[in-house]
Order: structure tokens, then sequence, then C-alpha cells
């Protein structure tokens, strides 16, 4: 009998792990809360910016476009940089994120473009 509970125990631990796993996607979930809360304010939900903040910046629409060719042309270290860093009017994020963070957030960002075609 002892062994059948075990084994029946083991089921059920597989099986939470399972539906706990498939709750909790893992990379899109976290980096697309994460834009939306940090980022989206300027570069817009879509990535590809606001109109009013480029005003209000006074830079260029295109410059707070995350998914156009410019931007997409960068490497993904440079972008994390400038994420981390900041680049005139762009806040640096660095000791707000890690660099994983925001290089899923980035990843995400680009993923936007895909999607909007
Ligand atoms: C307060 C407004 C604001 C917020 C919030 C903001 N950005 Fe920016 N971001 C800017 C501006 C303005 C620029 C353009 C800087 C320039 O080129 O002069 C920029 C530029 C960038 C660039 C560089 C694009 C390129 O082609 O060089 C990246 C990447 C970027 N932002 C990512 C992010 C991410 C990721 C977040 C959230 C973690 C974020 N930004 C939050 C305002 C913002």
């Amino acid at each position: 009998m002892g062994k059948i509970k075990v084994y029946s125990l083991g089921i059920a631990g597989i099986l939470a792990i399972g539906s706990y796993l498939s709750a909790n996607p893992p990379a899109a979930g976290p980096a697309q809360k994460n834009f939306d809360a940090q980022c989206s304010s300027c570069h817009g939900k879509d990535g590809k910016g606001k109109a009013a903040m480029a005003k209000v910046f006074k830079v260029e629409p295109a410059a707070l476009d995350l998914a156009d060719e410019e931007t997409l042309k960068k490497s993904e270290g440079d972008l994390v940089k400038i994420i981390l860093g900041g680049k005139n009017k762009m806040p640096a994020f660095k000791g707000k994120m890690s660099d994983k963070d925001a290089a899923d957030i980035l990843t995400y960002a680009r993923s936007l473009k895909k999607e909007s075609k």
C-alpha cells in the first residue's frame, strides 16, 4: 500500500507543476507587463511611439518608434545599453531592472513589429 500512496502523490505533484507552468508562461508575460508599465507611456503599447510624447520631447516621432528600421538595425547589445543608460530624453533604467529584464523587454518590443504587420 505504501508504494501506491507515494506513486499517486507523485502524479499529483506532476499535475500541479504542469498547471502552474501553463498558467505562468515564461518570457512573454512579464516582459509585456514591464513594457506596458514602464515604456508604453512614451513608446506606446504597440512600440511605435506616441506622437504627443514626441512633441513634448521635441523629437521626430520615429525616434520613439521601436519598430522602425533604424532601431531594428541596431544590435540588441547597443539597445540594451540605451535602455539601461538612457539617451537624451530617454530615461535610464539602470537600477530599476536587470540587464536580462531589459533584454527581455527589448525582445518583446521587437516582436511587436511582426505582430503589427
Ligand atoms: C519618458 C519617456 C520614455 C520612457 C518611459 C521610455 N523611453 Fe525609450 N526613448 C524615449 C525617447 C525620447 C527616445 C529617443 C532618444 C533620442 O534618440 O534622442 C527613446 C529611445 C529609446 C530607444 C532607442 C531607439 C533607437 O533607435 O536608438 C530604445 C531601445 C528605447 N527607448 C527603449 C525603451 C524601453 C525598453 C523603455 C521601458 C523600459 C523605454 N524606452 C521607456 C523616451 C522614453
